[in-house]
């Protein structure tokens, strides 16, 4: 398989360096377009694929595009690949909030999948929704489908309007995990420790409670309870989040990413 990916930022390479890995591209298959000139020569440095600073037909010659640009670069980016594009050629665009029927417009073509990534892609850890034009066939679901395995997790969504809520759960919930845990560290410098000290208190907390998470057939209340004695310091805790309304908040915020989401839509 032949894969071009234009914008090759943070997300575009997480997803290039992770089909290398996998082996299910050769670096000779992969064309990666990158506008900014200082980005293309570390990419040069690194041997990372074909490296190319504009969109020429060369774009023609693959079998997958991945359309990893900002959002506002699109507009510009799509008046060049509808110059290119061949009527068989697959799309996967990983731009958040564009929909798929404006890109089909912008490119003038039917076969798009439009996925919502996160950050831990670049680990090889990420969770991605997506979901596809009813142009595209199941085979080339199945083939984009495992394409993303390669990033993490991968789930199919019938409903494209439901990767507004995916963006504001999962596309956006790495910054919601960092904001708590800084919460964390900030609360204890504030009790006395260091810097470093309270940052390794919280982060193996963190991590261990994830696995125990996990592994535990508790649910998430009875795993709640089980660390909140009746009259203790975890009761104190708890009951000061509900009296400032912290669940709340955290919804809140969650929908007002989703809200967001559905606006850059348009
Ligand atoms: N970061 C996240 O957590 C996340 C999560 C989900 C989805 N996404 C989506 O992933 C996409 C990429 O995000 P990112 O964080 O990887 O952005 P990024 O690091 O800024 O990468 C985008 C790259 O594309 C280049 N570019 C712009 N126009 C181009 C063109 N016409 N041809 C070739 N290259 C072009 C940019 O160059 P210049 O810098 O010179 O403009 C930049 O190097 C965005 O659409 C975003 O919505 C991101």
């Amino acid at each position: 398989m032949k894969i071009g990916i234009i914008g090759c930022g943070n997300m575009g390479m997480a997803f290039a360096n992770s089909f290398i890995q996998y082996n299910l591209v050769k670096k000779e298959d992969l064309l990666l377009v990158e506008k900014s000139a200082e980005r293309g020569a570390v990419l040069q440095e690194q041997k990372a694929g074909v490296v190319v600073d504009t969109i020429s037909e060369k774009l023609g010659e693959v079998d997958l595009i991945i359309l990893s640009v900002k959002p506002q670069d699109f507009p510009s980016a799509a008046q060049e690949i509808k110059k290119y594009i061949k009527p068989n050629q697959l799309v996967l665009s990983i731009m958040a909030g564009i929909p798929i029927n404006t890109i089909q417009k912008s490119i003038v073509h039917p076969l798009i999948i439009r996925a919502m990534p996160n950050t831990p892609a670049l680990l090889g850890m990420g969770m991605t929704a997506f979901a596809a034009a009813s142009e595209v066939g199941l085979s080339d679901i199945r083939k984009v489908e495992n394409l993303i395995n390669s990033t993490g997790r991968a789930v199919f969504l019938d409903q494209e309007d439901l990767l507004d809520a995916v963006t504001g759960l999962s596309g956006s919930g790495p910054a919601y995990f960092f904001y708590i845990i800084k919460q964390m560290i900030d609360a204890g410098v504030a009790m006395g420790f260091d810097p470093a000290m309270s940052s390794l208190l919280v982060k193996q907390t963190m991590l261990g409670s994830y696995h125990l998470m996990q592994t535990s057939d508790k649910t998430l209340d009875e795993l709640i309870q089980a660390v909140a004695s009746k009259g203790g310091t975890t009761e104190a805790a708890l009951k000061t989040f509900m009296e400032l309304a912290v669940g709340e908040g955290l919804q809140k915020g969650i929908f007002a990413a989703q809200k967001r989401a559905k606006e850059l839509a348009g």
